[in-house]
């Protein structure tokens, strides 16, 4: 999962996204924890397993996860190296490679025919070009009649990063994630900031404010 890190500029300089979000990953072997995102293990195990869409799904720690639970999950991420890394995880588990296929493309143009019982965006915001907002308005379209959709962003900077960097942020909120969803065709089960204790990278810890957005379609 996401540690709040959304400012680091490519090493090389290149800050176009795919070669911002390669550089980030050629960091270190691994840079999310592996383990599924908290919000993700609460609300989807109250839901019966079907087809999932992870989207900006990085080293695959929810793809691995709902996968293990019996959902057939897609994943889909910029970055190559990051979906190699969560293709490799779900070897290592011994998933089967029909219950999880991780694709990498751009999701600024991305886009499918086929609908899901459950689509999840987490974290998915960018230092770089991202479009989140026609982004966010297509993932509603993935989503099958009766099915759901998670939203789930950084709603404020972590509290270990300096107002120099901080101050130039933008952050997204609950109403505004489902603003650009769009449409009347929804149940609101959870719209809101959910506050969440996180140590930063040096190990200081710090409560992090999440939006929450999760939608049933009808
Ligand atoms: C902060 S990470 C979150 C990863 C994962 N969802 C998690 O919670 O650990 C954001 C991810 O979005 C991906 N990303 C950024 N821009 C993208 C784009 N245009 N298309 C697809 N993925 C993108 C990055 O490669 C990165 O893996």
């Amino acid at each position: 999962m996401s540690n709040g890190d959304t400012t680091n500029a490519g090493a090389d300089g290149d800050l176009s996204p795919s070669g911002f979000w390669e550089a980030r990953y050629a960091e270190s072997d691994r840079i999310w924890s592996g383990r599924v995102n908290p919000v993700l293990a609460d609300l989807a195990d109250e839901l019966t397993p079907g087809t999932a869409l992870d989207l900006g799904c990085g080293e695959g720690g929810d793809a691995v996860w709902l996968a293990q639970r019996g959902w057939q999950v897609t994943g889909i991420d910029l970055s190559g190296t990051a979906v190699a890394r969560g293709l490799a995880a779900a070897t290592r588990l011994g998933i089967d490679p029909r219950q999880i296929r991780l694709h990498s493309a751009d999701l600024s143009t991305w886009t499918t025919e086929e609908r899901f019982d459950l689509v999840t965006m987490f974290f998915l915001q960018s230092p770089v070009e991202f479009p989140r907002e026609e982004v966010l308005h297509r993932a509603g379209t993935f989503v099958a009649p009766g099915g759901h959709l998670l939203i789930v962003a950084h709603a404020a900077a972590p509290p270990w990063m300096g107002a120099e960097h901080s101050n130039h942020m933008d952050f997204p909120t609950p109403e505004g994630d489902v603003a650009a969803v769009g449409g009347d065709g929804w149940d609101r089960l959870i719209v809101e900031v959910r506050p969440r204790e996180a140590v930063g990278p040096q190990g200081q810890s710090g409560e992090l404010l999440d939006s929450v957005v999760f939608l049933r379609r009808h």
